[in-house]
């Protein structure tokens, strides 16, 4: 069954414009749905439709926006079945992960549902009589959000459910291979929320469309916030341009996440761990795990476990219990054959590199590997710092294997590509752990635990090439989502002059004891 998909503005979908279908990566020959792209000057007129709509729903008190929130979570777990199903179809995600996305948008609501009965301020002292001091959290305005289509409903969810119930407008612009899913997790939204036209406008575009869209919608002061899920050569971009505009971007961007095994770690975690962050997902998470940082101690018994575990997995149909299924789109799989090129002969590679086909075939593959866009799950050891799989994210089934020998020189190599999102170490030894997580340049570190699958109410977000500091999640994204107003009321019937008409008391600073 293909469904139409529209850009929806002021709450009516806007016809014309090229089409193309959104595939499933897992059954090429299957149409999930026919796409009709907008221009910039659709995605402009979203951005003015939001920003009249914008100051309406701030009307709306606060504690009844959270819970149109909490609506909205309803009505997502009502559907989380079938939203699962459509998520599993458009973009191959395994129906048991894509569960998963639909409960972290479910939590993402419970956060923030009792938010709009706090959404706290501050009374402050003031240094003169007859004075209050008061911060107050304002709504920023409208807001663009630009996102990737690996989580194309959880993502989403991080910046529209806090930009909503802190009273902002929305224009959403979600991937082009997943408009599908995204326009059915609108339509919860706009359903269940009861939200009033164009309070979340979604628009689908392309990558030129859409910048040419967002510089005007800024030139013309339609848009107040820039948030995007993306590429760091992308995020960059959109950061300078949000900067032009004296923005700052909440940017989430890629990874080059370290995992790193020391001689006291529980092995057979550790091999659990790589293995969930490596390949489930086909490793296609900003958080999915770059290299592995072993032990030179225990590097040999770590990859001959872990090569083990890899060729034990069960890849293939994502409708079934596998831990891998297809890449998410065909511009991802071409992406992924670069990667596979920069492997150098200096590497040693264990397991299949390439397509998964029937010349090229995965022992226990699940269903038909020319259904889909399978790749095989590959480990290439012997990484060196100067490599380009060791600098760059590697989008996709590949982990890297390289050794250490002093926590230092782990924590140097962790810290090397100049990313900084996600990372991991498993040791047994709390100074290790300690010394791990206060060195390391991540937003994210765990310890014993993999470098993907962060909760949601725990701050997200990277620094260097990960981003720029922000942070989304729990109470910290609301810094992204409100500016704090400060606001002093004199009721003492004078002009007392701050720093100037204040009382010193005296003290005697010449007294010893
Ligand atoms: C992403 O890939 O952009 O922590 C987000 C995780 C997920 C989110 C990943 N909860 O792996």
């Amino acid at each position: 069954m293909s469904t139409s998909v529209f850009s929806i503005i002021d709450g009516s979908p806007v016809p014309g414009g090229r089409t193309a279908p959104s595939t499933n990566p897992a059954q090429l020959s299957e149409i999930v749905g026919e796409v009709s792209y907008a221009d910039a000057a659709t995605f402009v007129r979203a951005a003015e439709s939001a920003s009249k709509a914008q100051q309406t729903w701030a009307a709306v008190p606060a504690p009844m926006r959270g819970r149109a929130i909490a609506h909205i979570g309803r009505l997502i777990e009502d559907n989380a079945d079938a939203l699962a199903r459509l998520l599993t179809a458009e973009i191959g995600k395994p129906y048991g992960e894509a569960l998963g996305e639909v409960r972290e948008i479910i939590d993402t609501c419970d956060f923030f549902l009792s938010e709009g009965r706090r959404l706290y301020g501050q009374t402050v002292p003031s240094e003169m009589p007859d004075k209050q001091l008061f911060t107050y959290r304002r709504p920023v305005g409208a807001v663009a959000v630009i996102t990737a289509g690996n989580f194309p409903v959880a993502v989403p969810a991080w910046y529209i459910v806090p930009a909503l119930v802190a009273g902002n407008a929305v224009v959403w612009k979600p991937a082009e291979y997943s408009a599908v899913v995204s326009a059915a997790l609108h339509e919860l939204f706009v359903r269940g929320g009861g939200l009033p036209d164009g309070v979340f406008n979604v628009v689908h575009a392309d990558g030129a469309a859409t910048f040419n869209g967002l510089q005007q919608s800024l030139e013309s002061g339609f848009i107040h916030k820039v948030g995007f899920t993306g590429s760091s050569l992308v995020g960059r971009e959109i950061g300078a341009l949000a900067g032009r505009y004296l923005l700052t971007a909440c940017l989430e961007l890629g990874g080059k996440n370290p995992l790193v095994v020391t001689p006291s770690a529980d092995l057979d975690l550790a091999v659990e761990g790589a293995l969930f962050s490596g390949f489930g997902t086909a490793g296609q998470r900003c958080t999915s795990l770059g290299t592995i940082i072993a032990h030179e101690s225990i590097h040999d018994q770590f990859l001959a476990k872990f090569t083990a575990a890899v060729a034990m997995a069960k890849v293939g149909d994502p409708t079934s219990d596998v831990l891998m299924g297809p890449l998410l789109d065909a511009k991802f799989a071409e992406r992924f054959d670069e990667y596979l090129s920069w492997i150098q002969p200096h590497h040693t590679v264990h397991g299949v590199r390439g397509r998964i086909t029937a010349d090229n075939p995965r022992h226990g593959f699940v269903g038909d590997p020319s259904d889909g866009l399978y790749y095989h799950p590959v480990i290439v050891d012997g990484i060196r710092a100067d490599d380009r799989i060791f600098g760059e994210e590697t989008f996709g089934p590949i982990v890297g294997v390289t050794t250490y020998d002093t926590l230092s020189r782990a924590i140097e190599l962790a810290n090397a590509p100049g990313y900084g999102l996600s990372s991991s170490i498993y040791t047994t030894d709390p100074n290790e752990a300690f010394s791990f997580q206060s060195n390391i340049s991540a937003g994210m570190v765990s310890i014993n635990n993999s470098t993907s699958g962060a909760e949601a109410h725990l701050p997200f977000g990277g620094n260097g090439k990960s981003g720029n500091g922000s942070r989304q999640s729990g109470i910290w994204v609301l810094d992204q989502f409100t500016r704090w107003q400060a606001v002093n009321w004199d009721y003492s019937g004078r002009l007392q002059k701050a720093q100037m008409d204040t009382v010193e008391l005296t003290s005697d600073q010449d007294f010893r004891l």
